[in-house]
Parts: C-alpha cells; structure tokens; sequence
C-alpha cells in the first residue's frame, strides 16, 4: 500500500457531506456500501486530489463499513492517490497499443524535461508521470490522461506543448 506520512487536513464541510449524503440517497438505507467510489472521487477532490489512510478511515466511518473496505478500492484503482500528488499528473497508458506506438519514449522524454523519475513530482509540486493500464482509447495510441481529460496521438511536440500549457495554466484539469 503506497501510504503518505504526510499529514493531510481532514475538512468535511458541510457542503460535502450533503454531497455525500446526496450520493448515499441514490442507494438504499442498508447498502451505503453501495456509494463508495462516488463517495471517495467526491472526498478526494475535496482534500487536494489525495486520501490519507485518516481520511480513508473518515470515509469507512460515514459509510458504516470496516476500513479495510475502502482501502481494498482504493489500493486497487489507480485514480485514487494515497500521497501528495504533482498537480498536472501525466498519466500514460502503458498497455501493449500505447507501447508499440511509442509510449515509453514519450514517457522518457517527459521525464527527461521535467527533470523527474516516474512516481517522483516535480520539487515544486507542480508535474508528475505514471504509467497506468490500457484507458479505453487504444485506437488513438499513444495516449495519456491529464486531469480529466484525455490527450491522444502523443508526439514529443504534443508533450511540449502540453507542459508549457500547463505553465501558463492553459490547461483545464476538470470537467466539471
Ligand atoms: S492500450 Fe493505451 S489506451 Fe488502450
């Protein structure tokens, strides 16, 4: 489990956990259990884009579940951080259509121009790069997720572009 020592603030608002509790309505009373991944992208936008193993335990407590429930999703699913993450997290996708179309080279190029490993943020937090599993979009390889959003037919000039955009926030990382 790739667990944070970081301490997180924990800030379950009031305009969250009627979110939260908007979220459990769609389930009934007894299936709370039901709500989880909702719950958590909800919780994890809320707190910086990260859930601390504290936060994780939040989650289990409002859902009246055992902890080890949300940390069974949570390990599992890569859109769940479980540290501090860089802010534009260059997801690759790694799967066999993104290799033979070149992606590693891309991914050793954006590493190389970002100054970072995979895994490592940048020291001002700002970028990060990961490979991830196939992202349903093999016919646009080589593919990446950026935010919510997904960026396709990758080049080294489309990288470029991409992180100087994100320098001059150019770049929306939400769809909502
Ligand atoms: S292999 Fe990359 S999106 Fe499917």
């Amino acid at each position: 489990m790739e667990k944070s020592h970081i301490k997180q603030e924990i800030h379950m608002t009031e305009a969250l956990m009627n979110r939260i509790n908007e979220l459990i309505s769609h389930y009934p009373a007894d299936k709370k259990k039901s709500a989880l991944l909702p719950v958590l992208h909800e919780v994890q936008d809320a707190h910086d884009n990260w859930l601390s193993v504290e936060l994780q335990n939040k989650v289990a407590e409002i859902l009246e579940i055992k902890p080890i429930e949300v940390y069974e999703v949570v390990t599992f699913y890569t859109m769940f951080n479980q540290r501090p993450i860089g802010k534009y997290m260059f997801e690759f996708c790694q799967t066999s259509p993104c290799c033979q179309r070149g992606v590693e080279d891309l991914m050793d190029y954006t590493c190389e121009k970002l100054g970072v490993k995979v895994g490592e943020p940048t020291p001002d937090g700002q970028f990060e790069v990961r490979g991830v599993e196939c992202l349903g979009a093999c016919g646009y390889a080589p593919m990446m997720q950026l935010g919510d959003f997904y960026q396709e037919h990758l080049t080294k000039e489309k990288i470029d572009q991409l992180i100087a955009d994100c320098k001059d926030g150019k770049i929306t990382l939400h769809d909502k």
